[in-house]
């Protein structure tokens, strides 16, 4: 693999993080997509971890992000069981299947167990995630929202052995992870013009 670095963003890395995230999401999950305004608008946000806002240059070029946030678990017994989340995470298109996002994602897991994080929470692809120790939230006692079961997306990772053993209860997206569409669409306009295309395996 060539070398790259990892390094915390810098206000100066904003809009080339904005631009690589909607170079990475664009028509994967929906017609073009909403993720480059979530980390515009989240930056600064309660529950932001600014420790945890990484990018990955290879060769001097940016071209992996991820970013955390505090969450928790309710658990059935009224306790609330602090988590961590992380989204999105993106790797340049032209990046992509080389092995950069799993090491973003392992070193990322790595600080925030030093931040003193003890379990990570996250929605997202088992096939990626399950390479780097995720397993299915449907396999615990830990809910999704106010579902009643977990999905099979929702997926969990201790990073402190046995934090999770046990618990039943549920787990809540931040809601700074709900985006206004209309906003997002706004936001977009201050990108360069990109067709917008319906394709098969879209999730909305
Ligand atoms: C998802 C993403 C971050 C993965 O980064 P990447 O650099 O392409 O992934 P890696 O090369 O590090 O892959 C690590 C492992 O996961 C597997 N993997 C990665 N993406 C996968 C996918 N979409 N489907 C199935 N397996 C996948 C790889 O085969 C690899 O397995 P291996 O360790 O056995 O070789 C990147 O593809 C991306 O930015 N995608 C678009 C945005 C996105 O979907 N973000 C995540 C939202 S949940």
């Amino acid at each position: 693999m060539a070398d790259f670095l990892i390094r915390p963003e810098t206000p100066a890395d904003y809009r080339a993080v904005e631009a690589l995230t909607r170079d990475a999401f664009w028509n994967v999950y929906r017609p073009g997509c909403l993720e480059h305004y979530l980390v515009h608008r989240y930056r600064g946000r309660e529950g932001f971890v600014p420790e945890l806002d990484l990018v990955l240059e290879m060769n001097g070029r940016l071209v992996g992000h991820i970013m955390y946030v505090h969450a928790a678990i309710h658990t059935d017994d009224g306790k609330v069981l602090p988590v961590m989340t992380f989204g999105p995470i993106s790797i340049a298109p032209e990046c992509q299947r080389r092995g950069l996002g799993k090491a973003l994602l392992e070193d990322s897991l790595a600080r925030a167990a030093a931040l003193g994080a003890k379990a990570v929470c996250i929605e997202g692809n088992p096939a990626f995630y399950g390479k780097s120790g995720f397993v299915a939230a449907a396999s615990t006692a830990i809910r999704y929202n106010d579902e009643p079961s977990a999905p099979p997306y929702f997926l969990l990772k201790e990073l402190v052995p046995g934090y999770l053993t046990g618990i039943c209860g549920a787990y809540h997206t931040p809601e700074g992870y709900l985006v206004d569409e209309a906003e997002a669409l706004r936001f977009d306009a201050s990108f360069p013009p990109r067709e917008r295309l319906r394709l098969p395996g879209q999730l909305a």
